[in-house]
């Protein structure tokens, strides 16, 4: 397993531009199946989640190309909506690709994406979206077969949760069904008004989308378009505090402050002073970081659940007692054990979490054990005494364009140990330890 190895206590600082985000790219790559012409999607960071999605597209038969940070999609070629468990497993937003097959087919085969490390994933609200429109489901052992046999039809409908991912299937989706449909208690991310941009660029109907109610009127057939992908406002919460927790100064361009009040908020508590500018937003950490009075994971706009552990890390060297509670998923806290190891103190009763934040952490082996963690985990090593490994970074390297050169280039020590190098470091240090 590759790891990060980062020695600490180096300040921070000079500016960054800020990635693609992984979380509009993904649903919009996915959406260009649904164009029937060719799409050209610019400002898609370089991650194995988004090499996940081009595989998928190339499985289903449209031409793929993919140069720098643009990838250009020929949907005119798809012919066929069965996506095998193998590549449906290779990441959980591949249930994304229900709405884009059915508003270009008619019909999808897919397996459940099954559960990841922060939670069971469920889909019975896409199915309840989907059987809305008219959709008919059977299920085979796993296999899932949906058919709108008599096409897909506009409809009414209200999400008990305003999911992410079963917004963005419905929106996709009712853009080919006939008649308007109308979402109620939708996602408000502002990933979701970028998918429905790019939709509208490609000849749908959509208006409301980032309000709670969105209504997407069904149209005979879309096109190709061009678009650019926003800014990752999860990302962002990386390199912000990566410079809070080493008292460094960032300016991170491109990030766009709109999108993230509630974690600027978050961090003017901590101490930071910030600047929103038009080119992006400039940090400049405390002496010593402010506890956070509380921290609430919720829904858009409320503070991101992608941004609890990174926040976490930060609450951990801070002056006080912050209290944590994730409300979105049900196992997004094992990032706790590994802080611990490096010297945080971190108490932990279901969903909650009681931060007392310490002086120092100290460098320690700890292990990624999802995208957010790792790169929490990261940041906790910029501030920590002594040299932290930060191991299996496949789960960083989904979602974060390479993070170590990008810290190198504020001023980190940080390198990648390839796999190789780094299993004879493991083995070695396993051995030491049975020695002991
Ligand atoms: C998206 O996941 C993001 N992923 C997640 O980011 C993000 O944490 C999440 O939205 C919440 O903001 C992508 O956009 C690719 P949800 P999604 O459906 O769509 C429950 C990252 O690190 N639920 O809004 O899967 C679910 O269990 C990832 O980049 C159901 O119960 O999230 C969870 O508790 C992690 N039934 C809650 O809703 C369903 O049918 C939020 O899920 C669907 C969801």
């Amino acid at each position: 397993m590759a790891a990060f190895v980062i020695a600490g206590g180096k300040r921070l600082e000079g500016e960054h531009i800020l990635q693609g985000a992984k979380n509009s790219a993904l649903p919009i790559l996915a959406a260009t199946v649904a164009s029937g012409g060719e799409c050209v999607v610019h400002g898609c960071p370089r991650l194995s989640d988004v090499d996940a999605t081009l595989n998928i597209l190339r499985h289903l038969g449209c031409g793929v190309r993919q140069e720098g940070h643009t990838v250009t999609v020929d949907a005119s070629t798809l012919c066929h909506g069965a996506i095998p468990g193998i590549l449906m497993h290779e990441m959980r937003s591949s249930i994304v690709f229900l709405g884009p097959l059915l508003a270009a087919l008619g019909y999808a085969e897919l397996t459940a994406p099954g559960g990841c490390e922060i939670g069971l994933r469920p889909i019975g609200l896409h199915l309840d979206a989907m059987r809305a429109l008219g959709v008919e489901l059977h299920n085979d052992a796993g296999r899932l077969s949906f058919s709108a046999g008599q096409g897909l039809r506009g409809a009414r409908f209200s999400l008990s949760f305003p999911s992410v991912g079963a917004t963005e299937n419905l929106m996709i989706a009712a853009a080919r069904a006939k008649g308007v449909t109308v979402l109620s208690n939708a996602a408000r991310e502002p990933e979701i008004l970028d998918l429905a941009r790019f939709l509208n660029a490609c000849g749908a109907r959509v208006t409301g989308a980032g309000g709670g109610t969105v209504v997407i009127e069904g149209v005979a057939r879309l096109h190709g378009a061009e678009h650019t992908v926003i800014p990752d406002r999860i990302a962002a919460v990386t390199f912000l505090t990566a410079a809070a927790v080493t008292g460094g100064e960032l300016l991170l361009r491109k990030a766009v402050p709109e999108h993230m009040d509630a974690v600027l908020a978050t961090l003017e508590q901590a101490g930071c002073r910030l600047r929103r500018l038009p080119e992006g937003i400039l940090l400049r950490a405390p002496q010593r970081l402010r506890h956070l009075p509380s921290l609430r994971t919720m829904p858009y706009p409320g503070f991101p659940t992608d941004a609890q552990a990174g926040m976490m890390a930060l609450a951990g060297i801070a002056a006080g007692t912050t209290i944590v509670t994730e409300t979105i998923f049900e196992n997004r806290f094992r990032h706790v054990a590994e802080l611990c190891r490096m010297g945080a103190n971190i108490r932990v009763e279901d969903r909650v979490a009681v931060v007392e934040g310490v002086a120092r952490l100290h460098g320690a082996e700890v292990d990624a054990c999802d995208l957010r963690a790792g790169a929490a985990l990261s940041v906790a090593g910029l501030a920590a005494e002594g040299t932290t490994r930060v191991r299996d970074i496949r789960h960083i390297e989904r979602g974060c364009e390479r993070l170590e050169t990008a810290l190198s280039a504020l001023g980190a020590s940080i390198y990648k140990e390839e796999e190789a190098e780094s299993n004879e470091q493991t083995d070695s240090a396993g051995s030491a330890a049975e020695r002991n």
